[in-house]
């Protein structure tokens, strides 16, 4: 369809089923096992209301906010998602250039599909690249990859954590293919990794992390990270409140609340919940580090919902995988814009001028749920 038709991100998601490929999809799509933590990453955002207050001045409304001290036009970004070349030739650049004018933060995979350099070269001169860092668990090997991709310009590291070890996604594993393959030519930059002889039974995901540290821990992990980077620092997968404490001991610039779009422990708490219990028991910690959460946000409502909860900004995922898939770079353009425009509504609709301006008491937990 022309993307004029394309009104909201569930259209652009309908348009990426019908052009990808079976297995394509099946691997953007997925998650753990009965696939309870993906949806309820979606429902968590059903029990949130607003608290909207009326009569406030709204005609000037300007949802510009900083990510880590760096200028983003909406309080989103981009969260890194590997293999962008499954749904388009052109891949994680599309996503780049598609982020450009909008300044829009975009945080690159470990496993994406082009090297780092490729899309590092793709940027506009004032854009800002995040890096997303699956740790190799031979330190010498991470430390080049670090190296490698600060002397690119990448502006922050997110240590993803919450991939240990890869998790059963069934929908991938029935669709049993093997990178590098013939078929597709992708090949997945993360040299050493990925190679085709891992067990296909793991499905993309097992193939991908094969050589990542498993055993990281908050005593040697992260003052190794400080030690050899003097990048900001921001922890990938947090899933409850007691780490959230342990990180802002650890001194890191930030946490991403997430569950990997439910695609890695199955009956991990929805993100939006674990911001809220942040929020209530330890309101602290946002002046401490930078919130940030993942999963399922999918309205201007969701992002609007988790700013007001703390989070500095949200991530997502899948929709930028599937606007590129579907349209290329003007996809991306679009579904930013689709969220421009619901972000700024909903700001004018709650009497909201300004991203600050958005906290906790505009929104109410209700113990029901939309039918
Ligand atoms: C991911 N995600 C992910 N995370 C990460 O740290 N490294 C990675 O390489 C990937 N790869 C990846 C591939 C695909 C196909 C998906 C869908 C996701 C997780 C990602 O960064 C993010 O946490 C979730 O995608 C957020 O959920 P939504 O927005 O997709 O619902």
């Amino acid at each position: 369809p022309p993307l004029n038709r394309i009104i909201n991100l569930a259209d652009m998601e309908d348009v990426a089923k019908q052009v990808l490929s079976y297995r394509a999809w099946a691997y953007y799509c997925s998650a753990s096992d009965d696939e309870i933590s993906l949806q309820e990453n979606a429902r968590a955002f059903q029990r949130f209301f607003f608290r909207a207050r009326v009569m406030r001045p709204v005609s000037k409304c300007d949802p510009s906010t900083k990510i880590l001290g760096f200028e983003t036009s909406l309080p989103i970004f981009v969260s890194g998602s590997a293999l962008a070349k499954l749904g388009h030739p052109l891949g994680e650049v599309n996503i780049t250039k598609g982020c450009a004018p909008s300044k829009i933060i975009q945080m690159v995979s470990s496993n994406a599909s082009l090297s780092y350099a490729e899309i590092a070269a793709a940027r506009s001169p004032s854009q800002t690249l995040f890096f997303q860092f699956y740790k190799h668990k031979n330190d010498a090997i991470a430390l080049n990859r670090i190296r490698e991709i600060e002397q690119l310009g990448y502006k922050a590291i997110f240590l993803t954590v919450d991939a240990v070890v890869p998790s059963n996604r069934e929908r991938d594993v029935r669709s049993p293919w093997v990178l590098d393959d013939q078929e597709t030519g992708i090949k997945v930059y993360n040299d050493g990794e990925g190679t085709a002889d891992t067990d296909p039974g793991l499905g993309v995901a097992g193939a991908l992390i094969v050589n990542d540290d498993r055993d990281m821990t908050w005593e040697k992990t992260i003052p190794w990270l400080r030690s050899v980077t003097k990048l900001p620092i921001v922890i990938k997968g947090i899933q409850c409140v007691e780490d959230a404490i342990l990180a802002a001991e650890a001194k890191v610039d930030g946490i991403l609340l997430s569950n990997h779009g439910g695609r890695q422990l199955e009956y991990s708490l929805p993100p939006l919940e674990v911001l809220y219990r942040l929020q209530i028991q330890q309101p602290h910690i946002f002046d401490k580090l930078e919130v940030y959460i993942d999963g399922s946000v999918r309205r201007g409502t969701d992002v609007v919902k988790a700013v007001c909860l703390g989070a500095k900004a949200v991530g997502l995922g899948r929709p930028f995988l599937y606007a590129q898939s579907a349209y290329g770079e003007v996809g991306v353009r679009k579904i930013i814009s689709i969220l421009e425009r619901e972000i700024i509504t909903t700001m004018r609709l709650m009497g909201v001028a300004k991203i600050d301006e958005l906290t906790p008491d505009l929104v109410e937990r209700v113990d029901w749920q939309p039918v």
